[in-house]
């Protein structure tokens, strides 16, 4: 297994390009389920979540085509296999999201219940009750969901929880039911008002993607369409964070500012001055930061993708600071690695009280899940001496080619197999 090896210290400076977003590419890329037509889409991030979503679709009977561009072409004229199995969902629950499509074009569905993962139980009751409520006849058996309709039907639907791949699971279904949908309490997120965006160029009628209240005028059918898939808004923010840390000055380009406002305003709040453009984000720090209080909670407000970059910040930020994590209940898995480098925390219930130190101290750490990956990264940048990350395939889910562009900004950091 790979590990990275990361010699602290260094501040960070230069220019950084985010790559697509990979929470807005997976929703988008089974998309492509809803038409017998090409969808053509650019911006695609390199990840493994990404190849391991096209290897399903392929699976399906989906013709995946990559250009040198960047370009992922998604033809779903035949789907012969209405099904994702247990082999392909257990590694990545957004395998979830063809359940939707499937069912709203063809009428029938087979898709392996994702298991839980690091970070909580995560079901998805939601997805199924919605669907329910469109008139989806819905069995669980041998780990499987297996759905049936002949037609979905316009339905009002109070989600129970802000969900985001159920609003865009949902959503998607509506968009070719027999009449309107009405999604209450739906999620907010960028990513969830950028599936509805590409919906809409291949000819769906969706208003309100970006509220809590999403209506869908189902259509008869949805035709191919070009589309380029937003910046990766966690990507972002680590970088930023990153740079916040270690002192220096960073200018992240290809993003987009106005999805990351509770962020920013919380490196402000921290000390670092925040500059932003129309695609563009500088930062600049001195490395000394004041530890700033966090809760998560969905959008617009502080994202959870950002809470283990946010504890490492404030690890060794001056002060303490509490980080509450109100979105995953098994969120926490990088405090006691982080406490490996010398962090002092503290946690009780959803709520980690962090007393910031002079300096973290390098140390073999493992990481657990994606974004607490991230954090020890981060704290690996600031720790004096070298800090070794073991099973970075987590982190390589998320991120792309993330080694290469901190070196480009200045850090020690190399991937050894
Ligand atoms: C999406 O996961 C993201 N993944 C996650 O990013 C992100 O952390 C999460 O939203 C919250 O913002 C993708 O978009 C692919 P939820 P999702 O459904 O949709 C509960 C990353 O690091 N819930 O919004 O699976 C659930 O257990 C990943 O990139 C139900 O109870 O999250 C959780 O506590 C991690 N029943 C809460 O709602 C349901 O049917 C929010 O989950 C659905 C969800």
């Amino acid at each position: 297994m790979d590990a990275l090896v990361i010699q602290g210290g260094n501040p960070l400076s230069g220019e950084v390009r985010i790559s697509g977003a990979k929470n807005a590419a997976l929703p988008i890329l089974t998309a492509c389920l809803l038409t017998a037509e090409p969808l053509k889409l650019g911006n695609v991030p390199h990840l493994k979540d990404i190849s391991t979503m096209l290897a399903l679709l392929g699976h399906m009977g989906v013709r995946v085509t990559l250009d040198d561009r960047n370009q992922v072409t998604l033809s779903g004229e035949s789907i012969p296999h209405k099904e994702a199995p247990y082999e392909m969902v257990k590694t990545m629950r957004a395998a979830i999201l063809v359940l939707g499509p499937t069912l709203a074009r063809f009428g029938d569905a087979r898709v392996s219940l994702p298991g839980g993962c690091a970070i909580g139980s995560r079901p998805v009751d939601l997805h199924i009750k919605g669907l329910q409520a469109m008139g989806a006849e819905i069995n669980i058996e041998h780990g499987y969901i297996h759905a049936r309709c002949k037609r979905l039907k316009g339905a009002r639907i109070l989600m129970d929880m802000v969900t985001v791949t159920g609003t865009e699971n949902l959503m998607m279904a509506a968009a070719l039911a027999d009449g309107t949908t009405v999604l209450e309490n739906a999620a907010r997120e960028p990513e969830v008002v950028d599936l509805a965006r590409c919906l809409v160029a291949m000819g769906a009628q969706i208003e309100g993607a970006g509220s809590d209240v999403i209506t869908i005028h189902g259509v008869e059918k949805l035709h191919g369409a070009d589309y380029s898939v937003m910046p990766d808004r966690i990507e972002t923010g680590t970088f930023l964070v990153a740079a916040a840390m270690t002192g220096g000055r960073v200018r992240v380009t290809h993003t987009q500012p106005d999805t990351l406002d509770a962020v920013i305003a919380k490196l402000r709040e921290a000390g670092a001055a925040v500059e932003t453009g129309p695609d563009w984000i500088e930062i600049e720090s001195d490395g000394t930061l004041t530890a700033v209080d966090v809760r998560t909670a969905p959008h617009p407000a502080f994202p959870t993708d950002m809470q283990a970059q946010f504890m490492a910040l404030n690890c060794i930020a001056e002060g303490a600071a509490s980080v509450s994590e109100t979105i995953f209940e098994n969120r926490f898995m990088h405090v006691q690695e982080l406490r490996r480098l010398g962090a002092n925390i503290e946690v009780s219930g959803y709520t980690a009280l962090v007393r910031g130190v002079p300096r973290l101290d390098g140390a073999t750490v493992m990481a657990t899940d994606l974004r607490a990956s991230a954090s020890l990264v981060l704290a690996g940048l600031v720790a004096a001496g070298e800090t070794t990350i073991e099973r970075i395939y987590h982190l390589d889910r998320g991120y792309e080619r993330i080694e290469e562009k901190l070196t480009q900004l200045g850090a020690r950091i190399k991937r050894v197999h």
